[in-house]
């Protein structure tokens, strides 16, 4: 497997003459710092903040990047003998200023100086960790809040943030390669966790199966990992089961590049190879509901009629069933759906894996558009017109959680039309999700995740095979 691109400086510059182009006021970007883990020198792996990354493509720890006047300058550390003796040398600021076509690379000791003339007119986006949180309010001289999401301390943030939600949420050809790779990486680390699957092996064998596809071609997690026979639990972070032949085996695991643009992949097999009837009965069921879903993803769709979508074909695939008794509209009406599917179709993807969720609301939500009040449509974390460039998740899933159908506030809207019954006999399937990675094209979309398989013959050949 190759590595990732890397994107090349032009792409950046690009980006960067895009923001300029929107920016009232000078503009700082933090890329944060690796918390410690038990001691200063042991420290958690860096991830850049990916505002950060958009415009600088490397994850260069401890830097800002400030818009200003039409230039962009990074500050940084500069090269340290010591830091080298550990971590190897790092090239000078004039070298960096080259590679990555910025107007200068200065000593990070510098900003303060370099800000001092512009306090209370520079705008900045929340930051990631504590530490960043107290360099940045000192540089600016007011207090910015880590991880303050939607809440933007001023009016300036709040137009950065606009201006940043804008840029990225139609990905250019650059980001574009980095999310192909991502994605195929990650369809292939699917492959192999389906083929690493047999009753009597661990959830933590077919998680180290994907995982080591991830990173043989350099992609770290972009996302805690999800393998589990209890799909149920909707981000189960146990990996502590055995694998029995009449589980299914639920895999939400993506990876993302060095430059951090994400993959966000689910899967559901079973452990023996072959589903049985009552889960091939549902998984047919989701998997009708992705392909309603998928087809609202176009220019001009609205993400909530995607959603919509799911949740009509989840409904009437289980009135088919007969897990419910009645017309489909009224069912819906009666929020029938949500127990069953409980969360949103799906997100932004890009450099964050639930794209901008840092801003809030304010990226996924068009201007004038609130989340809904209702249970299930509360979680939808998207509701924008779809246009070329975009890109979303489209994951319907199935899900038998105690904790909803055992609660008399959320079923008793469907009184006997719910056929307990029926139900009971679908017991084989706690939780079934299928989830891909859609490009919005001029004409409809690409499916970026499509190199595993999720038709249930497709996915029981692969499991023959192996
Ligand atoms: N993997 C997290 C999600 O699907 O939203
Ligand atoms: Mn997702
Ligand atoms: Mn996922």
């Amino acid at each position: 497997m190759p590595l990732a691109p890397t994107t090349a400086s032009p792409a950046l510059v690009r980006r960067r003459e895009a923001l300029h182009a929107r920016l009232a006021t000078p503009a700082l970007f933090a890329a944060g710092e690796a918390p410690s883990r038990n001691y200063p020198a042991n420290r958690y792996r860096f991830r850049a903040a990916s505002h950060f990354s958009y415009f600088v493509g490397r994850a260069l720890p401890a830097s800002l990047l400030l818009f200003i006047d039409g230039r962009t300058e990074l500050f940084t550390h500069p090269p340290d003998p010591d830091d080298a003796l550990w971590h190897g040398p790092r090239p000078e600021l004039e070298c960096v200023a080259e590679e990555l076509q910025l107007d200068r690379v200065r000593p990070l000791v510098e900003l303060d100086a370099a800000l001092a003339p512009y306090r209370g007119s520079v705008a900045t986006l929340p930051t990631q960790d504590a530490a960043t949180q107290e360099l940045v309010s000192r540089c600016l001289g007011r207090e910015v809040r880590a991880g303050t999401g939607a809440a933007l301390a001023s009016p300036l943030d709040a137009a950065l943030a606009d201006a940043m939600i804008a840029l990225r949420l139609v990905h250019d050809d650059a980001a574009l390669a980095q999310m192909r790779f991502a994605a195929a990486v990650s369809a292939e680390a699917h492959v192999a966790g389906i083929s690493a699957t047999k009753p009597g092996k661990t959830e933590l064998s077919t998680l180290a199966a994907m995982l080591s596809v991830l990173r043989g071609a350099g992609l770290e997690d972009a996302y805690g990992p999800i393998v589990t026979t209890h799909g149920e639990v909707l981000h189960s972070d146990r990996y502590d089961h055995d694998l029995r032949a009449g589980d299914l085996l639920l895999a939400d695991v993506g990876g993302e590049t060095p430059e951090g643009w994400a993959a966000d992949i689910t899967r559901t097999w079973p452990v023996s190879g072959r589903y049985s009837a009552t889960q091939r009965a549902i998984y047919d069921v989701v998997l009708a509901a992705q392909h309603a879903a998928l087809a609202v993803c176009k220019p001009g769709g609205r993400y909530r009629a995607v959603h919509d979508a799911a949740k009509r074909a989840i409904v009437e695939g289980l009135v088919l069933l007969g897990v419910f008794r009645g017309e489909v509209d009224g069912l819906l009406e009666r929020g029938a759906a949500a127990l069953f599917f409980p969360h949103g179709i799906g997100h932004l993807l890009g450099l964050d894996v639930h794209d901008m969720e840092d801003l809030g609301d304010r990226a996924g939500y068009a201007p004038g558009r609130t989340r809904s009040a209702l249970f299930g449509d509360g979680y939808l974390r998207l509701d924008r017109d779809l246009a070329p460039g975009m890109c979303v998740t489209i994951e319907p899933g199935f899900y038998q959680v105690p904790g909803i159908l055992d609660d008399p506030r959320r079923t008793e809207s469907l009184g006997e039309d719910l056929r307990r019954d029926v139900l009971a006999r679908f017991s084989d399937v706690r939780g079934i999700r299928i989830e891909d990675d859609v490009l919005i094209t001029s004409d409809g979309h690409e499916i970026l995740s499509a190199g595993v398989p999720k038709d249930p013959a497709g996915i029981e050949q692969l499991m023959a095979a192996s």
